[in-house]
């Protein structure tokens, strides 16, 4: 592929079905580069050091990764010991976003019927395949159900430009490909609505200042990007009409859990009676609990993430007094009764527990 045509950011490479192709998101915007995994190690690490990162692709690559542990299991009776530690250690690489959890138990009841390593390596295969084909068609659904919400502001504006604004990125650098926020973004503007995008910049990693705006840039979607601290001034005058977030785990009584600072933009939204949409897939719900700000676990980060900026240099420079004391929280809960709606891959619904269950009627109580 060359670098004009990555429109998605994970792959398998073309000529070798043992490598896996992602983009490096932490050299983003200023360097389009790609890393070959090539182990379940590697795939450990590139979750970690946030190459890759955002809930779905989490999810994707620790799929991939399971796979390539697999391909790197010893061919003896410590086979299925490797698969369940390589398990194990995937699940761990980050706490927040569900839906490395939700991969990695696919994966691993897609291999548990199997007898041989070479049917284990062949199911765990289909299955990161399936679940990438999952999250590209979940995703386009996304944009398709969420549309209609753009165009309705855009009728009451009577074509006036329609201002959104999103946090973090929800694009598809942080799934496969549409993205789950962006989606109906890119929707309404390939439909030919005149609409513009703030994004909140998102300290301390900048994905809204480096992902988003890069994302949106190369689709030629306008845009503006903001300091975290602007909506809530934007929004008291006026010029956002709704916002439209992600999510990394959202409770099965509709609490989102997103990157840190979501809980900020709700609040001010609610103040300002500005709709707050949370676009998310159903790999996004964590069934199993129902009080997000008590039960999801959010991941701390460490400090020299708010210490330090990078930018085209590469160059880390230091932005606080040496030896002061810094905290890193990388996610926040916005409680359900925030969020006016949720976009999900079967359609919209409220943020509560008999709307979303209509929706999936399918997931036991507990
Ligand atoms: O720390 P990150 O970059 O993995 O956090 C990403 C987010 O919080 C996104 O908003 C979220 O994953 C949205 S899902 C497309």
């Amino acid at each position: 592929m060359t670098q004009e045509n990555i429109v998605r950011a994970i792959w398998i490479a073309e000529d070798d079905p043992r490598c896996v192709m992602v983009i490096d998101q932490r050299r983003l915007p200023f360097e389009l580069s790609v890393r070959e995994l090539r182990t379940g190690d590697d795939a450990i690490d590139a979750i970690r050091d946030m190459t890759v990162r955002g809930a779905p692709l989490i999810g994707i690559t620790a799929g991939y990764g399971l796979y390539l542990a697999t391909l790197d299991a010893p061919r003896d009776e410590r086979f299925d010991h490797h698969i369940a530690d390589a398990a194990l250690r995937l699940k761990r690489a980050r706490p927040t976003a569900v839906n490395l959890a939700w991969s990695i138990d696919r994966m691993l009841a897609a291999m548990a019927p199997c007898g041989s390593a070479g049917e284990k390596i062949a199911a765990a295969l289909a299955m990161a395949g399936r679940m990438e084909r999952e999250d590209v068609e979940g995703c386009r659904r996304i944009g398709e159900y969420g549309l209609p919400l753009i165009e309705e502001i855009a009728r009451r504006k009577e074509g006036a430009r329609v201002n959104l604004l999103t946090h973090c990125n929800a694009g598809w650098l942080a799934c496969v490909e549409h993205g789950t926020a962006t989606a109906p973004i890119y929707a309404a503007f390939d439909r030919g609505i005149d609409l513009h995008v703030w994004v909140d910049e998102t300290r301390p990693r900048n994905q809204g200042a480096r992902l988003t705006a890069w994302e949106l840039a190369r689709r030629g979607v306008p845009h503006t990007v903001i300091p975290d601290n602007t909506g809530g001034h934007l929004m008291q005058h006026g010029l956002v009409d709704m916002v439209i977030v992600g999510c990394d785990r959202a409770t099965a009584t509709g609490d989102i859990c997103n990157k840190i600072g979501t809980y900020l933009k709700a609040l001010a939204a609610r103040d300002n009676n500005i709709p707050f949409h949370v676009a998310l897939p159903a790999s996004t719900f964590d069934w199993s609990i129902r009080d997000g700000v008590a039960e999801i676990e959010i991941e701390e980060r460490g400090g020299d993430e708010v210490r330090f900026m990078e930018g085209a240099s590469g160059e880390a420079v230091m932005v606080v007094p040496e030896g002061t004391p810094v905290a890193n929280y990388g996610f926040d809960v916005t409680p359900a009764r925030l969020v006016t709606g949720l976009i999900t891959d079967r359609g919209l619904c409220r943020a509560d527990e008999a709307d979303i269950r209509r929706l999936f009627p399918e997931i036991a109580r507990r």
